[in-house]
């Protein structure tokens, strides 16, 4: 599998499940968090399909394409480990995470500080989208679509 095919499925694997869990929260109240804007073709995927929801943008820096950038409000700047904490109590329904790099050790490292934090951002029954696996007993796996290949995208609720 070249390195293209490999990014177009991790791409349809993020949209598909986005999309689901879209429809899941639809009667839930409470913010989306998007960790890892980037360019914001993420972010601006969210903010079409949840025109009325609020969705907190985080990166270290923006880079997002001008038509992506949140407004002041909802853009948190700075290292995620320092300044999603001061989210926890938001009772986020959905977090969407794309902060891995495809270099082991150094996703190991985001692991091992981002698995703790992710459900205590999450309200009771809050889902989570993410690109590395966050293995902690508060987040139950949910079942992925058959389109989804094992391990190219994870799918939790807060247990
Ligand atoms: C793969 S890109 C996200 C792409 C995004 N989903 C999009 O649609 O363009 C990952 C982003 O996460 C940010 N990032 C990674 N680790 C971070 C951290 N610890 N704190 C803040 N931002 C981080 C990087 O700066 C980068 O912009």
């Amino acid at each position: 599998l070249s390195r293209l095919d490999s990014f177009i499925r991790r791409m349809q694997a993020q949209r598909l499940l986005i999309n689901q869990a879209v429809a899941a929260i639809s009667s839930l109240e409470g913010p989306v968090l998007e960790f890892g804007l980037g360019n914001g073709r993420t972010y601006h995927h969210l903010r079409e399909r949840l025109p009325q929801r609020r969705i907190i943008a985080f990166d270290i820096k923006v880079t997002a394409h001008q038509d992506s950038v949140p407004p002041a409000e909802d853009l948190v700047l700075g290292d995620i480990r320092e300044t999603a904490p001061h989210f926890i109590g938001c009772e986020a329904v959905l977090i969407h995470l794309d902060i891995g790099t495809g270099v082991e050790e150094c996703d190991q490292r985001t692991q091992a500080w981002l698995a703790p934090l992710v459900p205590k951002l999450l309200a009771p029954r809050g889902l989570a989208i993410s690109g590395l696996a966050l293995e902690v007993s508060d987040l139950e796996p949910l079942p992925l679509p058959d389109a989804i290949g094992d391990g190219r995208y994870f799918y939790y609720r807060r247990a």
